[in-house]
């Protein structure tokens, strides 16, 4: 970026230092303005934008470390260097942690300054591009707010988009966590109905009572407690986007209320006498495996079939492990604009635990473990520890006197038998080049009519 378009606020209640130093900036072709203390320096934070403060430390009232954290939650883009005297460079260093860019001790010379400077404008520049670039393959690789590179994914954004468009029953299957509800709200986003409501019902919150009164609305008097006439989740979504959540969930009862519904398009409400016609999208979604309740006659064939028009499986996130340095990538991202700390990413051991692991919660529980991290990170990078992860999970858990070798080698075999011992493939999965992967395929002598486990089937 051109110098002079890099606007540098001085924090310093000498007025002496205040001045040499914007003079000293100014002649390196910077735009540079002064703030004399704490406090008007955070109303400047707060009122304009800014690339670069350079903040005193120790200040009369607002400190460098007050303004320092007023800047990180109003303005994170833009970097601090704290300036301190030798015997606060303690605090300095705790500058750092708290997300400071760098720390220069008083007194230091113009090149000291102007080197600094340079490097960070560098790196500034950088990390701009950075974000175009992410931007882009976010675009590429996105729909609306999910993310993925997985080919199955990609494949289910496209259904996602061409099914919005039309005005069919969508039923999206996948385990918890997984982005059912994020995918809904995507396909609504995306539909000719955008402009209209999007309304979310959890099906397994509530009795089967209070649900069928939250999906139909009820009369006044229908029942004790009914003062008012209330108007259903179907009524209120007129126009756009009925998205029912966990509906593997529902009462007998409510599935034939449900299914009627859904056939005569209309319905009544609690209480009344007058059928109600509605033209509402409807969504449903659930964690359960549909068609195992349907075989086991806890869910009608009908209504399956009724809400099975278009059907969308979300696969686990263990299915498709290459999304996993990507979510974390953004993830991070995110956690970097929302927290008041620096962090930067995770370890490449952290990124191994991260990669092997089984995630039952999936891409929720993805977020979870990184926002834990990132809390409990003592610096930018987040270690392993800091994840407070198992060393293991899932169905082939080794005993805990498992080696993390042992874990290794049995997770690779399962992902190699998983996928016929296709290398390219597993590899990918794994998220190691193949080379890695014959080299561990040879450290551990794997053999394609090995066994995972002894009892797995
Ligand atoms: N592909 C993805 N890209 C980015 N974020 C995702 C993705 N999938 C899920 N998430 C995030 O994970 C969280 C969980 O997603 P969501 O609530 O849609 O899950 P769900 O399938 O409805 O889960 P449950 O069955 O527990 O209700 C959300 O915060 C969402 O932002
Ligand atoms: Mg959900």
């Amino acid at each position: 970026m051109d110098k002079e378009k890099t606007r540098i606020l001085v924090v310093d209640d000498e007025e002496i230092v205040r001045d040499s130093l914007a003079g000293w900036l100014r002649e390196d072709g910077y735009s540079v303005e002064t703030a004399a203390d704490g406090s008007s320096a955070v109303d400047r934070i707060k009122a304009e934008s800014w690339a670069v403060l350079l903040v005193d430390l120790k200040m009369p009232g607002i400190d460098g470390l007050q303004v320092l954290e007023e800047a990180r939650k109003l303005q994170p883009k833009a970097s601090v260097i704290i300036m301190t005297a030798y015997a606060t460079v303690d605090t300095a260093v705790q500058a750092i942690k708290m997300g400071a860019y760098d720390y220069l001790v008083k007194p230091f010379e113009p090149e000291e300054l102007s080197l600094m400077m340079d490097k960070l404008i560098t790196q500034q520049d950088l990390m701009r591009e950075n974000i175009l670039l992410k931007k882009a393959l976010k675009q590429q690789y996105g729909f609306r707010d999910l993310l993925s590179k997985s080919p199955k994914m990609q494949a289910i954004f496209e259904l996602a988009k061409v099914a919005g468009q039309s005005h069919s029953t969508i039923l999206i299957l996948g385990e918890s966590g997984t982005g059912k509800e994020v995918l809904a709200r995507a396909i609504h986003a995306e539909s000719p109905r955008s402009t209209g409501p999007f309304v979310a019902v959890s099906c397994a919150a509530l009795t089967e009572t209070l649900l069928e009164s939250e999906l139909f609305g009820h009369e006044k008097g229908a029942f004790t407690g009914a003062i008012l006439r209330k108007k259903g989740k179907f009524e209120l979504a007129h126009g756009g986007t009925l998205f029912l959540d966990e509906i593997g969930d529902i009462s007998q009862k409510l599935q034939l209320d449900l299914l009627r519904a859904l056939e005569e398009r209309r319905f009544y409400r609690v209480g009344g006498t007058d059928p109600i016609h509605v033209d509402a999208r409807i969504i449903a979604a659930t964690n359960r495996e549909l068609k195992k309740a349907v075989e086991e006659a806890t869910f009608r064939q009908d209504l399956y079939y009724r809400l099975n028009v278009i059907s969308i499986n979300l696969p686990p996130l263990r299915e498709r492990k290459e999304d996993i340095p990507f979510l974390v990538d953004h993830f991070v991202d995110q956690l970097r604009a929302e927290m008041a700390k620096r962090v930067e990413g995770v370890s490449a051991e952290a990124m191994e635990l991260l990669m092997a692991y089984h995630w039952p919660g999936n891409v929720r529980e993805l977020r979870n473990v990184l926002e834990r991290g990132a809390v409990v990170a003592k610096g930018p990078i987040i270690q392993c520890d800091d994840l407070g992860l198992p060393p293991s999970e899932g169905e082939a858990e080794p005993d805990s006197s498992d080696s993390l070798k042992e874990m290794e080698r049995r997770h690779i075999l399962r992902v190699l038998n998983e996928y016929h011992w296709n290398i390219t493939r597993s590899a990918q999965i794994l998220g190691i080049d193949r080379v890695t992967l014959y080299n561990k395929i040879k450290k551990y002598g794997l053999r394609p009519d090995d066994e995972t486990s002894p009892s797995e089937e």
